[in-house]
C-alpha cells in the first residue's frame, strides 16, 4: 500500500521518461487528499509547469469558475491532478510512451483516494480513463462505471476558452455531475463551500432552481436583460476585450428547460 510522502517523493524525482529533463517542476496533484471526487487532465502546461500546481493558467481560472457554479472547490472538495505530471514540450499531446511511464503514479495516487466519481478534463484523459476510442464530441457527460468508480469526461477548459459555444454543454454536464455526487456521495455537499453552497441553494427558490447558480456565488437574483459573467455563456474572456466581456446567455435547447 502506498503512502502520499513516499509517493510524492518518489514522483517528485521521477527520471522515468523524457520530460523530465525539460520541466521546471513536477505537477503532483492538488486538493484534499480524502476527496470523493478526482479530476483528471491531460498534463501540465507553462504555468503549470512553472509554479508546480495543476490548471493554474486561464483554462484552470475558467474550470474554478465553472465548477464554484456547482459548489465545487479544489481546496475543500476536490482532488485535481493530470495523466503526466510533467509538461510536454509546446503543450503538445503526451505520448503514449510518457502517459505509459507516468500513470502508475495516477493509479497510486486513486488507490489512496479511492474516489467515487472520475472526471476526465479533455479527450487525452478520457482515451486513457474510459476507453481507446473515447469520442469527446458524442460521449461528454455521459457515464461509465469501472470498479466501483463512476467515470465521466467534460470538454477541456482550453478547448472551451478557443471554442466557447460549447460551454453550455458543459454547463449541463457539470449539473449533472452535481447530481451524480448528490447521490452517490453527498457527503461533498456537505462540507466547506460546498456545504454553504447546498445551504444556500436549498433555501428560498430551492436546490436546483433556477437561482442556483447565482446564490451559490452569493450573488442576488439576475435581473432580466442583465449581462451574465461569461464562465457559462459564448463571451470571451481576454480582458483586453472589454467591449465583449459580459454577453447575455443565450436560451437553452428546449430539451433543457
Ligand atoms: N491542461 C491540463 O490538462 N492540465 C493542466 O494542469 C493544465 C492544463
Amino acid at each position: 500500500m502506498p503512502d502520499w510522502v513516499e509517493l510524492e517523493r518518489r514522483c517528485l524525482n521521477c527520471q522515468r521518461c523524457a520530460l523530465a529533463d525539460t520541466r521546471t517542476n513536477v505537477v503532483f496533484g492538488k486538493g484534499p487528499r480524502n476527496a470523493r471526487v478526482m479530476f483528471i487532465g491531460e498534463g501540465p502546461g507553462e504555468n503549470e509547469d512553472l509554479q508546480g500546481e495543476p490548471f493554474v493558467g486561464r483554462g484552470g481560472q475558467l474550470l474554478d469558475e465553472m465548477l464554484s457554479l456547482v459548489g465545487l472547490s479544489r481546496e475543500e472538495n476536490f482532488y485535481i491532478t493530470n495523466i503526466v505530471k510533467c509538461r510536454p514540450p509546446q503543450n503538445r499531446d503526451p505520448l503514449n510512451t510518457e502517459q505509459d511511464a507516468c500513470i502508475g503514479y495516477l493509479w497510486e495516487q486513486m488507490e489512496l483516494i479511492k474516489p467515487k466519481i472520475v472526471v476526465c478534463l479533455g479527450r487525452i484523459a478520457a482515451l486513457r480513463l474510459i476507453k481507446p476510442n473515447y469520442r469527446i464530441t458524442k460521449e461528454h457527460g455521459q457515464w461509465q462505471e469501472k470498479d466501483g468508480v463512476l467515470y465521466t469526461a467534460i470538454y477541456h477548459p482550453a478547448f472551451l476558452l478557443r471554442d466557447p459555444t460549447k460551454k453550455p454543454d458543459t454547463f449541463a454536464d457539470l449539473r449533472a455531475i452535481r447530481a451524480k455526487i448528490r447521490e452517490v456521495c453527498p457527503e461533498v455537499y456537505s462540507r466547506g463551500v460546498a456545504s454553504s453552497y447546498s445551504r444556500r441553494a436549498n433555501r428560498g427558490s430551492g436546490f436546483g432552481g433556477k437561482d442556483s447558480e447565482a446564490s451559490a456565488r452569493g450573488q442576488r437574483r439576475k435581473q432580466p436583460n442583465e449581462p451574465c459573467p461569461d464562465a457559462l455563456t459564448m463571451a470571451p474572456r481576454d480582458p483586453a476585450d472589454s467591449s465583449r466581456r459580459f454577453h447575455k446567455r443565450s436560451a437553452p435547447p428546449a430539451h433543457r428547460r
